[in-house]
């Protein structure tokens, strides 16, 4: 017999999938974490009939890149699955600590580096969709971001389902009206081995003050929840006013991937990289 937490995220994850278009083959964005690991387990048991994939991203970030793709592969054979992993120095020839050598601000650009590749990943696979992890606070946090600080476009373009583009595969985040600790108290009730430990480069002091800031506004479940729907509201708003241009998308002229200018950001900053790393090691 499941549990009260289990019957809710149950719950929420169908509200939010039957929402998606049909599809068969999932890729799932693991990191080793809670909420991707509890994201994949919650999944299966609601859609065992669905093809999933877990996919990880080796960052290279010393000490804690290597628990993250264990305590990964735990998790997806806790599913029955095999884990894919993507290591960034092997595949890419360097690292998010490399990368943070010329971006001091480098959680961005990981993000971007994340997304770019899991989309990739996902096309050469076949996937129909990626599903990612984020919950209830991580939307609350970053659309209040965006209102405070007359961010309009990002909020404009927020989705909690993005559909597929071209080569641009179908976004999903099942969690979205999960609030965290719901997420803890499934992980714990599964069993599901996670790390705990942070990202120890990201500087996210920023994120923290928003997230303390929505823990203050709203203390109960239900409270969170009606904030997530006006942002969203106001979001669709913006969206149907025309008053925010969503920009063109090209082929990228190095990847041919879409994107907002001639050349991707992931290709023009990879090729940065490259160029800054080879300087230094130039004897
Ligand atoms: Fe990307 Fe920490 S996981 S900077
Ligand atoms: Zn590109």
């Amino acid at each position: 017999m499941s549990s009260r937490v289990e019957e809710i995220i149950r719950r929420r994850v169908l509200t939010e999938v039957e929402k998606y278009p049909f599809f068969q083959r999932a890729v799932v964005a693991l990191s080793g974490g809670k909420d991707s690991g509890s994201l994949l387990h919650a999944f299966i048991d609601t859609y065992p009939n669905k093809e999933v994939i877990p996919v990880h991203l080796n960052l290279g970030i010393k000490g804690f890149s290597e628990a993250s793709e264990c305590f990964a592969k735990m998790q997806a054979e806790r599913a029955g699955l095999r884990l894919m992993v993507f290591n960034l120095k092997r595949e890419l020839g360097f690292t998010i600590m490399d990368a943070e050598r010329l971006y001091p601000k480098v959680c961005s650009v990981c993000g971007g580096f994340k997304r770019y590749l899991l989309n990739k990943i996902a096309f050469e696979l076949g996937a129909d969709i990626i599903l990612t992890a984020h919950h209830l606070e991580d939307f609350l946090v970053r659309m209040l971001k965006s209102v405070l600080n007359a961010g309009f476009e990002e909020l404009a373009r927020f989705k909690t389902y993005l559909p597929r583009n071209g080569n641009l595969i179908a976004k999903g985040r099942p969690f979205c009206r999960v609030p965290e600790s719901l997420i803890v108290e499934y992980a714990f009730l599964k069993g599901i081995p996670f790390l705990s430990e942070k990202c120890p480069i990201g500087r996210k002091e920023n994120v923290e003050r928003f997230r303390r800031t929505v823990e203050i506004l709203a203390r109960r479940q239900s409270q969170k929840l009606l904030y997530f729907s006006s942002l969203t509201k106001l979001a669709e708003m913006l969206q149907n006013s025309g008053a925010v241009t969503m920009p063109e998308l090209t082929p990228c002229s190095s990847c041919g991937f879409l994107a907002s200018s001639e050349i991707c950001s992931f290709c023009a900053r990879m090729k940065k990289i490259r160029a800054f790393l080879g300087r230094d090691q130039a004897p």
